[in-house]
């Protein structure tokens, strides 16, 4: 394959924990990335930027502090932007429903505590500022986040290891015929983020079209012990039944296969090649348009995820998922 790429990032931890910052917005397959990310013992988790993007701001933010307290996980939330760099806000809301996210059973618990800070941007650009080491950036939600922060901070680009983002498609879309959602929610930053001087690693719905979960999965989380895995299970349920009611089915995985990425990465196979966002097309705004060809190598601008083993993947997940639910 032209361009295929051997590198098997992230690979043995030999300098210490890889630090990590997480832009979301939580959304049910958010959800599962969060607790993949804590369970994982390679990485100091700085912290967590919130963005509009499935539902309005208050309601992403209200998940993400929701989730944290469910598990307990020791993580700051920082409030980001609530609408994308031009435009207004297209939300997810008609698919997942009114919260982003929703359940056939336990509703989320709202959580007690208020964000660390009311500045994600300025948290981020803090982190990357203050980190020993270049940061990873896992976003998995609408750019715009990342986009104003390396509007403010051009330079804050050589402070990041790489950007692993769950957005666009080599394919068809998802929101429209063309477009991927994270990346139609907010095309404008997603432009500036791949024309911004770091490296990226990409995971579109080509790559996540490989990894579905079926009922038999979520019946498998609804045997584990306690309310918190319930609580999982009842909104994986929803989830999976997106694609039909009585989830026959399978409905693909999006955002946790960045973490479990993270988890093994020889589970994918990638290719360079060189993405720009459409901004301008009647009907193809928000699209990523991906040059695979040989020729276009030289301009590459990305490694795109292209292949995955989805079963090991989804039983990655699954394990992962019980584990940080047991601990
Ligand atoms: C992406 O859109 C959101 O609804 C999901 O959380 C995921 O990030 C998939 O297109
Ligand atoms: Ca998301």
């Amino acid at each position: 394959m032209a361009g295929a790429s051997q590198d098997r990032r992230p690979g043995p931890l030999a300098q210490g924990p890889r630090p990590v910052w997480l832009d979301t917005d939580p959304g049910f397959d958010d959800w599962l990335t969060m607790l993949m990310l804590a369970a994982h013992p390679g990485l100091r988790w700085l912290g967590i930027s919130v963005v509009a993007g499935n539902a309005p701001l208050d309601i992403t933010l209200a998940n993400a502090l929701a989730i944290r307290q469910l598990h307990r996980l020791q993580v700051p939330v920082y409030r980001g932007c609530d609408r994308p760099i031009a435009g207004t806000l297209d939300t997810a809301q008609h698919i997942l429903g009114a919260q982003g996210l929703r359940s056939t059973g336990l509703p989320l618990p709202p959580a007690q505590a208020l964000p660390d800070g009311d500045d994600a941007v300025a948290a981020l650009l803090a982190a990357l500022r203050h980190s020993p080491m270049p940061v990873t950036l896992i976003a998995i939600g609408p750019l715009t986040n990342i986009a104003r922060a390396l509007q403010a901070e051009p330079d804050a680009a050589a402070r990041i290891d790489e950007l692993v983002l769950m957005g666009g498609s080599t394919e068809r879309g998802n929101h429209t015929p063309a477009a991927e959602f994270n990346m139609h929610a907010d095309p404008e930053a997603a432009d500036i983020v791949f024309r911004a001087g770091l490296r990226r690693r990409m995971f579109g719905l080509n790559l996540c079209r490989q990894v579905l979960l079926r009922q038999a999965d979520v019946d498998q989380v609804r045997q584990w012990p306690g309310q918190p895995a319930q609580c999982l299970a009842d909104h994986l349920d929803a989830y999976q039944r997106i694609r039909s009611a009585n989830g026959s089915v399978p409905m693909p995985l999006y955002d946790p296969v960045v973490a479990a990425w993270l988890w093994q990465p020889a589970l994918f196979g990638f290719q360079s090649a060189r993405v720009d966002i459409e901004l301008q097309g009647r009907f193809t705004r928000g699209m990523t348009v991906c040059d695979l060809r040989p020729a276009a190598l030289p301009a590459a601008n990305a490694e795109l995820a292209m292949t995955a083993d989805g079963p090991a993947v989804v039983a990655l997940v699954l394990q992962v998922l019980q584990r940080a639910l047991q601990a």
